[in-house]
C-alpha cells in the first residue's frame, strides 16, 4: 500500500488534516488506535476561537457547528466570591465560541467517512520507519494481520502519549517542561449552566471554573491536589466545594444534580522542539500540552494543522518545500505565546501547595489591577480570543 501522507492519530488534528488534504486530493491515509466511538466520547474541550472556526469551516464541517455552538462575547473572572467581567468583544471585537471537542470530531468523522476518506480504527503497534530518510513507511496490525504503508510523509497527531514523538532520537530534540502541583477534577451535569458566560474563580481553597456544553449541559472543574482520587468526591461534595469557590450570586443561583460523567485530569506545559525530524511532522498534543485554564489545546492543534496543511498543500500542488520546511519554526512562534498565557492563567487562578499569605495577596492585587485596568483586560481578551496565524 502507497499513500502521500500517513496520518498517526485519529483525534481532531488528524482528522481536520486528513479532511483538508482530500479536498485538495492529497492520498492520505489516518491510523487510530481506538475505536471511533472511544474517540468521540472523550469529554475534553469546550471553548473554539476564530481561527479554529475558519479552519473547520474551510473544511467544510461549520453547519452543525453554526447551528449549535453557543457565540461567548465575554467571561466573568472571580477572586474572593467576587466577579467581574472581561468584555472579549468590546476589547477585540471578537469573541469565542462553545462547541465541544466531542462533536468537532464527530461532524469530521461524518465528512470523512461519507466522502471516502480513509481512516483505520483500532490500528495496533503503529510503528513509523525510516522518517529520517526518504522511503518512509508505516508498519501496524489491525484485526492481528501485519501492514505496511510506503509514504512521502509521516503527521504524528498522536497526543502527548503517542508514538511519534518517541521515535525522535533524544540527542535531536529539546523538551520543556512544567508540571504543575495539582490536578482539575471535572463533571458534566444535565442542568443548566449557573451563567450564560464562563466564570474562571480564583478561592483561598483553589481555582473553580464554571463552563457548559448546552442549555443542560454544564461543565464544572475543581482543583484538587494531584493524589486525589474520582471515588473520594462524591456528588454533594463536588458541588458543595464548588459553590465555595464560586461568586456568591453565582453559588446561590446554580442548580445542582447527578453527575453524568467525573475524571481528574493532571496539569502540564510541554514543548518539543523542533516539531519535526525530516519527513516526520509532530501536531497537537503529540508535540506540546497546555494546562487547560487558558482553553488553548485544542485551538493549537488546530493552528498546527494549518501550518502542516499549508506547507503540504504548496509542496504537492506547486513544488515549492519552502512552508514545510518552516512548519516547525512558524508553529512554534504561536504555540509559545500560548504556553506563556495559559501558564500565566494558571499561576493567576490556582492556589499552589507552597503557596504563602505574601503569594495570595499578589494574585489578588493581580486580579484587582485586571478589574481596573483596560489595558490589562485587553492584554487578556486578545490571548483568549486566539492570536493570529501568520498569513501565507
Ligand atoms: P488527541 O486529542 O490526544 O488525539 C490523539 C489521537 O491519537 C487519539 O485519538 C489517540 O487515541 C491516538 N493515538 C495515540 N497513540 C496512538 C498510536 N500509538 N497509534 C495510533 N493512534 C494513537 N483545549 C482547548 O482548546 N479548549 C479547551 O477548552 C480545552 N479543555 C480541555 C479540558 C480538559 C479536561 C482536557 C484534558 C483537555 C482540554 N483541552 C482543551 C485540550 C484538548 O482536548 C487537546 O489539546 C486536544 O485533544 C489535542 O488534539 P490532538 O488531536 O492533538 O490530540
Ligand atoms: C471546558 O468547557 O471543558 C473548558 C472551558 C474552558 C477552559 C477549559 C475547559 O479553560
Amino acid at each position: 500500500m502507497r499513500t502521500k501522507v500517513v496520518i498517526i492519530g485519529g483525534g481532531p488534528s488528524g482528522l481536520l488534516l486528513s479532511r483538508l488534504l482530500s479536498l485538495e486530493n492529497i492520498d492520505n491515509v489516518v491510523l487510530e488506535k481506538q475505536s471511533r466511538e472511544h474517540v468521540q466520547g472523550r469529554i475534553r474541550a469546550g471553548v473554539l476561537e476564530n481561527g479554529t472556526i475558519e479552519m473547520l469551516r474551510l473544511a467544510g464541517v461549520s453547519k452543525r457547528l453554526d447551528n449549535e455552538g453557543f457565540k461567548h462575547n465575554g467571561i466573568e473572572l472571580s477572586f474572593k466570591n467576587h466577579g467581574f467581567r472581561i468584555d472579549l468583544k468590546k476589547l477585540t471585537d471578537k469573541h469565542v465560541t462553545v462547541y465541544g471537542q466531542t462533536e468537532v470530531t464527530k461532524d469530521l468523522y461524518e465528512i470523512i467517512e461519507k466522502e471516502n476518506g480513509n481512516i483505520i480504527n483500532c490500528a495496533e503497534d503503529v510503528l513509523p520507519q525510516n522518517v529520517g530518510e526518504i522511503n518512509s513507511f508505516v508498519t501496524f496490525k489491525k484485526n492481528g494481520i501485519e501492514n505496511k504503508i510506503m509514504c512521502d510523509f509521516v503527521a504524528g497527531c498522536d497526543g502527548y502519549h503517542g508514538i511519534s514523538r518517541k521515535v525522535i532520537p533524544e540527542n535531536l530534540i529539546n523538551v520543556f517542561e512544567r508540571i504543575y502541583p495539582f490536578g482539575w477534577l471535572g463533571i458534566l451535569s444535565e442542568t443548566p449552566p449557573v451563567k450564560e458566560e464562563l466564570i474562571y474563580a480564583n478561592h483561598g481553597n483553589g481555582f473553580a471554573l464554571a463552563s457548559m456544553r448546552n442549555n443542560n449541559l454544564s461543565r464544572y472543574y475543581i482543583q484538587t491536589s494531584l493524589d486525589d482520587r474520582v471515588e473520594a468526591w462524591d456528588d454533594k461534595r463536588f458541588w458543595e466545594e464548588l459553590k465555595r469557590r464560586l461568586p456568591i450570586e453565582a453559588s446561590e443561583s446554580i442548580i445542582t444534580g447527578r453527575s453524568i460523567e467525573k475524571s481528574i485530569a493532571p496539569l502540564r506545559s510541554f514543548v518539543c522542539e523542533p516539531m519535526n525530524w525530516n519527513n516526520l511532522f509532530l501536531v497537537g498534543d503529540a508535540a506540546h500540552i497546555v494546562p487547560p485554564t487558558g482553553a488553548k489545546g485544542l485551538n493549537l492543534a488546530v493552528s498546527d494543522v494549518y501550518y502542516l496543511f499549508n506547507g503540504l498543500k504548496k509542496y504537492y500542488l506547486f513544488n515549492d518545500d519552502k512552508d514545510l520546511k518552516n512548519y516547525s519554526t512558524k508553529a512554534l512562534s504561536r504555540v509559545w505565546k500560548a504556553i506563556r498565557f495559559s501558564w500565566w492563567m494558571t499561576t493567576t487562578f490556582h492556589k499552589f501547595p507552597e503557596q504563602t499569605s505574601f503569594d495570595q495577596r499578589i494574585q489578588d492585587s493581580e486580579l484587582e489591577y485586571l478589574e481596573n485596568s483596560i489595558a490589562s483586560q485587553t492584554v487578556l481578551a486578545e490571548n483568549y480570543v486566539g492570536l493570529p496565524y501568520e498569513e501565507f
